[in-house]
């Protein structure tokens, strides 16, 4: 079961998109996802037609207080027959503060994978993949998802002044490799207007100062993106042949050489 973290500190940049996308396209391909929601906003758990307020199973219980808790038991079923997922609510605000007296709260995430990696009475894994939509925060919640990652996926929205907050990210990942040192950390530009001066110059500077990370695959801005997500559904999904599901579809066979 490999596990994969969509994270950035910055809002909007197309963490939930690109989660969702990386989902549909790896059931395409025949993997069995779960998709877990780390966002107060539950925004993925909108999408996939939840109403995060009248959950009692969120993925907030279950990181408050995992003692004696599986976290098998708070995954729900999506339209997608391949696609589980594990649902947010607005408790994950205040879950930083709730954590600070817990002594191993960076291994909350890793300890409740290992419950459903394989169940109980079972020899098969249940998933093939985990990929986890975080917060717009370098938080304790953030880093316990990447505690328990195999590959940080970094959408990087192409904007000039988003360069130095994004070394400034790297630089935290690192860190958190310290202990967890089989981590990768791809970043995926997405939204990109390559028909832009502006979105080429910063396409350029990455690859100048950050090659080693950035993957060859972008994402283009389109607004069928957001229409797909109002149907509940990830572009891949919706409309195959469009050019950025094939993109998504591009990105996750390349990220699929690192995991
Ligand atoms: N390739 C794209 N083209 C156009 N719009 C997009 C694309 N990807 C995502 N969007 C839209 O941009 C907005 C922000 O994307 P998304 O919600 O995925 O970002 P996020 O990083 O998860 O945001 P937050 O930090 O608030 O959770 C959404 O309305 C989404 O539908
Ligand atoms: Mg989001």
């Amino acid at each position: 079961m490999k596990v994969i973290s969509v994270a950035n500190q910055k809002g909007g940049v197309g963490k939930t998109a690109t989660a969702f996308n990386l989902a549909g396209a790896l059931s395409e391909m025949g993997h069995r996802v779960l998709l877990v929601d780390l966002d107060a906003h539950a925004g993925l758990t909108g999408i996939l037609g939840y109403d995060s307020e009248t959950l009692d199973k969120t993925i907030y219980e279950y990181i408050y207080n995992p003692e004696g808790k599986n976290l098998a038991d708070y995954i729900l079923g999506t339209e997608f027959p391949q696609i589980d997922f594990i649902p947010a609510s607005q408790g994950l605000e205040a879950i930083d503060t709730e954590l600070a007296d817990v002594a191993d709260w960076h291994s909350t995430l890793s300890r409740g994978l290992r419950e459903i990696a394989i169940p109980a009475g079972s020899s098969t894994r249940r998933y093939d993949f985990v990929i986890f939509d975080n917060q717009p925060r370098m938080s304790r919640l953030m880093i316990m998802s990447l505690m328990a990652s195999q590959l940080a996926l970094i959408p990087f929205l192409a904007e000039i002044d988003s360069v130095n907050p994004l070394k400034h990210l790297l630089r935290n990942i690192h860190q958190i490799r310290e202990s967890n040192p089989d981590l990768v950390v791809k970043i995926l530009p997405v939204m990109v207007q390559a028909h832009l001066g502006h979105d080429k110059a910063v396409m350029q500077l990455l690859r100048e100062e950050l090659s080693d990370h950035l993957l060859e695959s972008f994402i283009k801005r389109t607004k069928k993106v957001p229409d797909a997500h109002s149907l509940g559904k990830p572009i891949v999904l919706t409309n195959r042949r469009h050019p950025v599901a094939i993109a998504y579809r591009e990105a996750t066979e390349e990220i699929l050489k690192y995991v």
